[in-house]
């Protein structure tokens, strides 16, 4: 057991829901990447012989592995559960579900086709006063564990110094990556480009969530323009989970956005990020996401380290006073 401080009585803090990544607010979000970049042994094991459920309605390799691994290493006890199993809002309503688990685990998450499910689960659990905190593994709104690992990532790129005079640069679909991750990167002081095909790119309210962390984001259908000069070039795949009768008309529609040598060009020094799966020779060529200036391993690694993080953050563990505000 370390200094850290460790768990703590439901009416004392309200219990740390984790819908999205501004949901951490910014102490929050300092907090958990402070417990993120701490080793294993230096976190208390504040899952015990506890449960944590992880409710999978999608494919994952990742969130899965990463989030598995995470709860073991705070000695908890994950169960990864499929969503026909429990066929929330067919077997049981999305509360029934939750307020079931709930029973069982400490922590609930779960990766749903409807980001609403979760707002639910989390309602369900807040109106029954059960303090057992929900975490967003993916939803069609966002992937704020991805963005944690995403920030973990530039930190270590970057050094110790900060991201605040750097630009990332997210070249593709305004999906649930690009929203969690324009939002982090905000809430770091990073400016944010965003370059997608005319009818997607983000909405007026995306724009506006945005730039309410004070974020200085641009728009724009130019993919150079997006990249040039910025220091992190990000893509996702043009078809995400849930939209396969769209993909033929996405891949004619995001033709000329994908991120390859000729548009690294415009970004000489960048490193470029996907969160994976990647599909070569779509939304990245080959040469990029297996060249030398992917960093898209490390992304992938820091996936358990941010896991991690977050869950010894919704379970009270609060880093060392000041710890969450050093350079890093
Ligand atoms: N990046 C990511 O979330 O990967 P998985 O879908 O494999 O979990
Ligand atoms: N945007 C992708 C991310 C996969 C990790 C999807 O939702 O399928």
């Amino acid at each position: 057991m370390t200094g850290h401080s460790a768990g703590w009585a439901a009416s004392d803090v309200r219990t740390r829901h984790v819908l999205d990544i501004d949901g951490l607010g910014s102490a929050g979000l300092a907090a958990v990447l402070a417990l993120a970049e701490m080793g294993p042994q230096e976190l208390p094991r504040v899952l015990e012989g506890q449960g944590v459920a992880l409710l999978f309605e999608k494919a994952s390799n990742r969130t899965r592995n990463s989030s598995e691994m995470a709860a073991v290493a705070l000695g908890g006890h994950p169960v990864y559960i499929q969503g026909d199993e429990v066929g929330i809002d067919i077997r049981e309503p999305a509360g029934d579900v939750a307020r079931t688990l709930a029973c069982y685990h400490s922590v609930l998450c779960a990766r749903v086709i409807d980001h609403e499910t979760l707002v639910r689960m989390a309602a369900a659990l807040d109106g029954a006063e059960v303090a057992v905190p929900v975490i967003n593994l993916l939803s069609d709104r966002a992937h704020p564990c991805q963005a944690l690992a995403d920030l973990l990532t530039l930190r270590q790129v970057f050094g110790p110094t900060g991201l605040g005079d750097r630009t990332v640069a997210y070249v593709g679909d305004t999906n649930n990556v690009w929203r969690s991750l324009a939002v982090a990167a905000s809430m770091v002081g990073m400016a944010t480009r965003v370059a997608s095909p005319p009818g997607y790119g983000p909405s007026a309210a995306d724009v506006e969530l945005v730039r309410s962390f004070g974020g200085d984001l641009t728009v724009t259908d130019d993919p150079v323009e997006a990249a040039d000069g910025a220091n992190a070039v990000y893509t996702d795949v043009w078809t995400s989970m849930g939209q396969e009768e769209e993909a033929e008309a996405r891949l004619a529609a995001f033709a000329g956005y994908s991120v390859d040598e000729s548009l690294l060009a415009a970004a000489e020094d960048a490193v470029v990020l996907h969160c994976l799966p990647a599909h070569r020779g779509e939304e990245i060529s080959a040469s990029v996401v297996d060249g030398p200036r992917s960093v898209v391993w490390m992304q992938a690694a820091n996936r358990m380290h941010a896991m991690r993080g977050l869950l010894a953050w919704v379970m009270g563990v609060a880093p060392l006073a000041g710890e969450e505000d050093r350079p890093r």
